[in-house]
């Protein structure tokens, strides 16, 4: 089976991962982006006790990592899920908490690949973008039916595009005359609208509008805002949750519910610390990390990661 997807930091998360599973007889680890399960596998050829759940989103992903974890499948549930929706699966599997989750945010190359998908604005498909093709509005859609104002809103907050609003307008003029089908179409109207001495910078001038389009189809921000709360909810005391993000917006997201999580609520000024008022979790390191320059060679997805960790200290 051909595999089109190289795992982004893969011995650093197991490395990571590690202390939380070995302190367990049977140990689970949620991974909540399955895709092709290239960390999972890492995992549980390492660990032989491990159990994993795996959640994703794309039906495709599903069955691609249901093939290639063949060989593990009594040790790994893996369940077409959106990852906000972690603990009604847990539930449904008997699992009151876990000892690790692992996040690696974004889509697969194996989606970006597949240029029928519309995630990639370099190959002609239809604008569909979404990770579930069974629900929700596609790209086209959303281009169709929203005004000018939500398209500007999304473009310029989620793609942090500041030509937002000649990009808009060039859109409703194709929309209106018929000429917006494809990822093609949408990179040319982008291009167009861009002036010429800031298309020079910066890569393919697409890239923010199609990454905001794809926030908003999937409504990324919303489920991430919601999934990271209800993960760290459900780890055990030693249990640690790691997150990887390729955008900054996601990161803002984790590193805010990392920093709020991680404050005790002893009033400043107190001179002890209050047991019951003490932080829950702690940073496993500080700030974010990113790839080494050797991995980034070899990998190029890797050029944007940002990591973050943080482990339960109490119950
Ligand atoms: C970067 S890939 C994961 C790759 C995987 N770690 C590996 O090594 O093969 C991200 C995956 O997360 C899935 N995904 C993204 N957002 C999701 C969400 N909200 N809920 C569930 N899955 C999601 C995507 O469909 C994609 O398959």
């Amino acid at each position: 089976m051909q595999i089109e997807h190289t795992s982004v930091l893969l011995e650093r998360c197991i490395t990571l991962l590690a202390p939380s599973i070995q302190k367990s007889k049977s140990p689970i680890v949620v991974d909540a982006t399955l895709g092709l399960g290239g960390h999972s596998l890492a995992l549980l050829e390492k660990f032989p006790q491990l159990r994993i759940v795996g959640l994703d989103r794309d039906k495709t992903a599903i069955s691609k990592a249901n093939q290639r974890l063949a060989p593990f499948s009594d040790r790994i549930k893996v369940i077409h899920a959106v990852y906000d929706e972690m603990p009604k699966v847990l539930d449904s599997l008997g699992i009151s908490d876990v000892d690790g989750i692992l996040f690696d945010l974004g889509v697969s190359s194996m989606q970006l690949d597949n240029s029928e998908r519309g995630f990639s604005y370099s190959q002609s498909a239809p604008l569909d973008m979404r990770m579930d093709q069974s629900q929700g509005l596609s790209a086209q859609e959303v281009l169709e039916s929203y005004s000018r104002n939500d398209l500007i809103r999304v473009i310029r907050e989620y793609g942090e595009e500041r030509f937002a609003s000649r990009i808009v307008d060039n859109i409703i003029a194709a929309r209106e005359s018929g000429k917006l089908h494809s990822t093609t179409d949408l990179a040319e109207i982008v291009k167009q609208s861009i002036p010429a001495p800031a298309r020079r910078v910066g890569g393919n001038p697409a890239k923010r509008t199609f990454q905001a389009l794809r926030i908003e189809v999937n409504q990324e921000l919303a489920v991430l805002e919601r999934a990271i709360p209800r993960a760290m909810d459900r780890l055990n005391v030693g249990g640690r949750l790691v997150v990887m993000s390729f955008q900054s917006l996601e990161d803002k997201i984790v590193k805010r519910y990392f920093s709020a999580a991680t404050e005790s609520m002893t009033p400043i000024g107190l001179p002890v610390e209050i047991a019951s008022l003490a932080a829950k979790f702690q940073l496993v390191f500080r700030g974010s990390e990113k790839a080494s320059e050797e991995e980034i060679n070899k990998n190029s997805r890797a050029q944007s990661v940002r990591l973050r960790a943080i482990e339960r200290v109490a119950s």
